[in-house]
C-alpha cells in the first residue's frame, strides 16, 4: 500500500530503505511506494491522484515485457548469464544425470523424489497412458491432412468432457489425479495425431517401456509385435522433453495461468497453452526454423540470407529469446543430444546449413549487437526430422515435455492466495458517447 507523504520527494522520505518516493508532477504530491523482491505493485500506483475522481495512475506495460504476475518456486532463469533451474536444480545436471518422469515429479512436487516416491510416480503415469476408445474416434473424424497441434488442442480440451469431475479443482487429490493424466496421455494424444496423418492405424500405448520408449512405439510402431526403441533415440527424446519441461512465465505458461485463474479445469487450460504453443514465434519456432532451412538450400545461400535478415525482410528463426541475451544454455545441451541422434539415423543434410548460418551469425555485428544467439529450437528441429518426424509435429513434441511445466504451474497458482481472476486494463482509444444510426443512414 503506498502512502502519500508532505515531503517534496527529494528522496530522503519516510527513513525506510526498501521504498521509491514519486513525485506526480500534475499535482506537485509525493508518494512513497513500498519496493518488495526488486517489485513495487502496480495497485499502489492507484493511490495517484489528480483528484478523488481519478481512478489513479496504471502502468502500461503491452506484452508484460516489465511486469512480474505471479510469484513462483518453479524455475529460475538469468537471461544474462544463460543459467536455467527447475526447482533450484541446473538444467544441465538434469539433462545429464536425470529423466523426464523424474523432472516432472521434481516440477509438480518441488523436490526430486525418494526412490519409492518416483516408482510410485512412474507406475501411476504409466497406468494412465490409455485415452477412451471414444477420444480415438472422434480424433479419427479430423481431416486427413489436419495439422497435429490442432489435433492436440481440440483433444486435449476435449478430455475435459472425459473427466467431469475435472473442475473440481479445490481437491487436491482431484488435482493430483489430473496431473497424472495429462502428463500421462499427452504422448498418446500426440502419437494418434502423427498416425492420423500418416493414415495409419493408431498404436495403444506398451506399459512395459518407459515414457519416451513407449512414445517412441505409439509412434513407429508397425506389424512387429514387440517394439524395440533404440536406447540412444529414447534417452535423446527424454533430454529433448527435460529440456522444454518448463521456462516460466512464457506465452503458453501464462495463457495457461491466465485461463486457469478462471477457475476451469486443467484440461481447458492446458488446450489455452497448446494454443499458444502452437504460434511461429513460440513452439512453432522449430518448425519455421526447418523451414527456413530448406527454403536456404545450400550454404552458398547462406550469406544472401543473412544479408535479406539484416535488411528486415525476414527473421533468423531459432535465433534470439525474450529472456536469454548471452545465450540459451538449453541450445548448448541440444546441440551435444543431437551428436547422439545423428549417430544413429545418420547426419541431416540441412545440418550444414544451420552450422554455417550460426557461424556466420554468431559473427555478425547485426546479431551480436542485439545479443541474438542460438535458441533451445535452432537445433531441436534438426533432430525430430533425423527422427523421421515432419514439420508439423515439432510443436508437438515441445506441447509433451512442456506439459510438465504448465501443471506445476497451474498446480502453484490454484494454490496461491495471492492470485484472482487475470484481468488487465487498458487506455482506451476509440470513440465515445455516439448516437446510434439506423443502418440505412450510414
Ligand atoms: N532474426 C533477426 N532479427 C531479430 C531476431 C531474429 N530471430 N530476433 C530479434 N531480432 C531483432 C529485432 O528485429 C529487433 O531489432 P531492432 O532493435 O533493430 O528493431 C531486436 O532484434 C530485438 O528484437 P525483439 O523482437 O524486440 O525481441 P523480442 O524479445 O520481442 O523477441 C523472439 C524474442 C524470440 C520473439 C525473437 O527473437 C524472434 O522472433 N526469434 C525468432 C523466433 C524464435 O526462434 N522463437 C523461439 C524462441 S525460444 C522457444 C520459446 O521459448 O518459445
Amino acid at each position: 500500500m503506498s502512502t502519500e507523504t508532505q515531503t517534496s520527494g527529494d528522496g530522503a522520505v519516510g527513513g525506510a530503505a526498501e521504498t521509491l518516493t514519486v513525485t506526480d508532477n500534475r499535482t506537485g504530491r509525493t508518494y512513497e511506494l513500498p519496493i518488495t523482491d526488486g517489485t513495487v505493485r502496480g495497485i499502489d500506483l492507484r493511490s495517484i491522484k489528480i483528484d478523488d475522481d481519478d481512478f489513479g495512475l496504471m502502468s502500461y506495460d503491452p506484452a508484460f515485457m516489465n511486469t512480474a504476475s505471479c510469484r513462483s518456486a518453479i524455475t529460475f532463469i538469468d537471461g544474462d548469464k544463460g543459467i536455467l533451474e527447475y526447482r533450484g536444480y541446473p538444467i544441465e545436471q538434469l539433462a545429464e544425470q536425470s529423466t523426464y518422469l523424474e523432472v516432472a515429479y521434481l516440477l509438480v512436487n518441488g523436490e526430486l523424489p525418494t526412490q519409492p516416491q518416483l516408482d510410485e510416480w512412474t507406475h501411476q503415469i504409466t497406468i494412465h497412458t490409455f485415452v477412451h476408445e471414444n477420444v480415438k474416434s472422434f480424433m479419427q473424424g479430423f481431416r486427413h491432412d489436419a495439422h497435429p497441434m490442432g489435433m492436440l488442442l481440440g483433444s486435449v480440451g476435449a478430455l475435459s468432457t472425459f473427466y467431469p469431475d475435472a473442475n473440481e479443482i479445490s481437491d487436491p487429490d482431484n488435482r493430483l489425479a489430473q496431473t497424472i493424466r495429462l502428463i500421462a496421455k499427452m504422448p498418446t494424444l500426440a502419437a494418434f495425431a502423427f498416425r492420423h496423418g500418416n493414415g495409419q492405424p493408431y498404436v495403444y500405448p506398451d506399459n512395459d517401456l518407459a515414457y519416451s520408449g513407449n512414445f517412441l512405439n505409439m509412434m513407429y510402431k508397425m506389424t512387429e509385435l514387440k517394439y524395440q526403441p533404440d536406447p540412444r533415440l529414447e534417452r535423446a527424446l527424454d533430454i529433448l522433453f527435460i529440456l522444454h519441461a518448463d521456462h516460466e512465465q512464457n506465452c503458453s505458461t501464462s495463457a495457461v495461468r491466465g485461463v486457469g485463474s478462471s477457475r476451469v479445469d486443467p484440461y481447458s487450460a492446458i488446450a489455452a497453452g497448446v494454443g499458444a504453443l502452437y504460434g511461429p514465434l513460440h513452439g512453432g519456432a522449430n518448425e519455421a526454423v526447418l523451414r527456413m532451412l530448406r527454403r536456404i538450400g545450400t550454404t552458398d545461400n547462406v550469406p544472401g540470407f543473412i544479408e535479406g535478415v539484416k535488411a528486415g525482410d525476414e527473421r533468423l528463426m531459432g535465433f534470439g529469446h525474450r529472456v536469454y541475451k548471452n545465450y540459451d544454455p538449453r541450445a548448448r545441451i541440444i546441440k551435444s543430444a543431437a551428436d547422439d541422434v545423428f549417430e544413429v539415423t545418420g547426419k541431416s543434410a540441412l545440418l550444414d546449413i544451420a552450422t554455417e548460418l550460426e557461424k556466420i551469425a554468431l559473427e555478425d555485428d547485426y546479431f551480436v549487437s542485439r545479443k541474438l544467439y542460438p535458441n533451445v529450437d535452432f537445433y531441436s528441429g534438426l533432430i525430430y526430422e533425423a527422427m523421421g518426424l515432419p514439420v508439423s509435429m515439432f510443436p508437438v513434441m515441445f506441447a509433451i515435455g512442456r506439459t510438465s511445466g504448465w501443471i506445476a504451474q497451474w498446480l502453484e497458482m490454484v494454490g496461491d492466495k495471492e492470485q484472482k481472476i487475470a484481468r488487465p486494463r487498458q487506455i482506451y482509444t476509440g470513440g465515445r458517447e455516439l448516437d446510434y444510426v439506423p443502418i440505412d443512414r450510414r
